[in-house]
């Protein structure tokens, strides 16, 4: 077991992911599967990180190398050898989450559970002294959960997994979400009671309901009403509901922020991204990574930014932007794209068909059609003109261009890196410019001769 904090604590949460997840036909390990554009266990451990003090600790299995290299350094790591059930996964954590006051139980492919809701689980454990506080959820769709029994008193008595269930019971909607918070000081002896269940072979978690009441304790249902939150993912199709509900919800905050929205089921905007007051999102744009967007943009339709920051008042038409930054009133496209590394200067404007990487952009450039620019320092006020091309690659190296500020680069010229065009330089349409351009000097190319065609 690997261990992040051995100090003692009040409360833990443990996530269980030791199932093998084969219903998800994948090379790739179940809990590995990218939700949001990450990992979705890592939905698990945000919320749980947020909700504890302590370092949430999770149960894997031995061989999953690939989960426990993805989860490293962040919680304590407990193995469970043999999927002998939920009752025998918890008790594999025994030794990471002794000691602590309680011992919150989450599953690692219900990655929509909030902090919230966590935090929720503890305050009701704690206030109504039971023994077990379970969520509970009213729902039509009670298929595949455990029942909720209660008696006379409308006490919870018992869960009882569906392949024990009488009909009657698989009748009852109120179901067992698989998200329980436990007395510590109960919770681990208590576990050593739990039978195997004689149609599974398994040890069943929730078995522990009805080992409370023989003990003589309560037990406190936390009635929930929101399906999605619990949505699990067992397959491929659970996990497009997953990503479904998640978009919606990070989309509804977003608007509730001042986002206008204009199609949000076709509006795809990951966790953790920062957009500003009064900024329209249009239909069929993706926002990515660690992207932050200022006030009264308006991005899309149909672009793609990935951990681009963009300043305020900028608008980003049907348009790529990857690992950049823009100052305000930028506009660009339709059709353009920046790859890693631009440094894009207030009130830029990038037209249709252009292609910018590793390139500072002064303020105020027009870069209108159909061009490159790589490994370019350009400064403000320039004007490169259509089909501009920095030949920045020799086949063997990358090499700089710079532009200086107010230079005019005439259409179709070809500037053969590394090279240099001082402040205000010019060069003539169809320049192959090879040596540098001094400051408000003229280079021109070979114009077109005519050649008239003999009578
Ligand atoms: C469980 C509950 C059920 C509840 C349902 C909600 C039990 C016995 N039943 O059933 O009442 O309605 O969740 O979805 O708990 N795992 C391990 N090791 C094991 C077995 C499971 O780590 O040996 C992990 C799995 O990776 C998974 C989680 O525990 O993340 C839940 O296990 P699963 O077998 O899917 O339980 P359900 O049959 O869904
Ligand atoms: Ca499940």
């Amino acid at each position: 077991m690997a261990s992040v904090s051995t100090a003692p604590t009040s409360a833990r949460v443990v996530i269980l992911a030791a199932g093998k997840g084969t219903r998800m036909k994948s090379r790739l390990a179940k809990v590995l599967h990218p939700l949001s554009g990450r990992p979705f266990i890592e939905h698990c451990l945000s919320q749980a990180q947020r909700a504890t003090d302590a370092p949430p600790v999770v149960v894997v299995h031995p061989d999953a190398v690939d989960v426990q290299r993805s989860l490293s350094g962040r919680c304590d790591i407990a193995f469970q050898t043999e999927q002998l059930g939920t009752g025998h996964a918890v008790r594999m954590a025994a030794a990471a989450a002794a000691g602590a006051s309680d011992v919150i139980v989450m599953y690692g492919d219900m990655p929509l559970i909030r902090a919230e809701t966590l935090r929720q689980m503890l305050q009701t454990r704690r206030a109504s002294g039971a023994a077990v506080a379970l969520a509970t959820l009213i729902t039509p769709n009670a298929r595949g959960f455990g029942r909720i029994t209660r008696d006379k008193n409308d006490a919870v008595r018992a869960i009882v997994e569906e392949v024990d269930c009488t009909p009657e019971q698989l009748a009852i909607q109120e179901v067992n979400v698989g998200l329980y918070c436990f007395d510590g000081a109960w919770l681990w002896d208590a576990l050593a009671r739990i039978r195997p269940n004689p149609h599974k072979h398994e040890y069943f978690l929730t078995d522990l309901a009805e080992i409370a009441i023989s003990d003589g304790r309560s037990v406190a249902a936390v009635v929930t009403h929101d399906q999605d939150e619990f949505i699990g993912i067992n397959t491929r199709v659970d996990l497009a509901d997953a990503e479904a509900a998640l978009r919606r919800r990070i989309n509804r905050e977003h608007m509730l922020n001042g986002v206008t929205l204009v199609d949000p089921a076709t509006t795809y905007i990951e966790v953790g991204i920062e957009i500003g007051m009064d900024t329209t999102i249009l239909p069929n744009t993706h926002l990515k990574g660690a992207t932050r967007i200022g006030a009264g943009c308006v991005i899309g339709p149909d672009s793609l930014l990935q951990d681009a920051v963009i300043g305020d008042e900028c608008h980003i038409e049907k348009s790529v932007v990857l690992e950049s930054t823009l100052d305000a009133h930028v506009h660009m496209g339709p059709f353009s794209r920046l790859r890693p590394g631009c440094r894009v200067h207030e009130s830029v404007h990038i037209g249709n068909f252009a292609e910018a990487k590793n390139s500072e952009i002064g303020a105020g450039t027009h870069i209108g059609h159909f061009s490159y620019m790589g490994d370019t320092d350009c400064g403000a006020g320039v004007n490169y003109g259509a089909g501009a091309i920095t030949c920045n690659y020799d086949g063997v190296d990358k090499h700089r261009t710079r532009i200086g500020a107010g230079a005019f680069v005439g259409s179709d010229t070809l500037l053969v890196a590394p090279v240099e065009m001082g402040e205000r330089a010019r060069t003539g349409a169809g320049s192959v410019v090879t040596k540098n351009v001094p400051a408000d000097a003229l280079a021109v190319g070979l114009p077109a001769r005519v050649i008239r065609r003999k009578q």
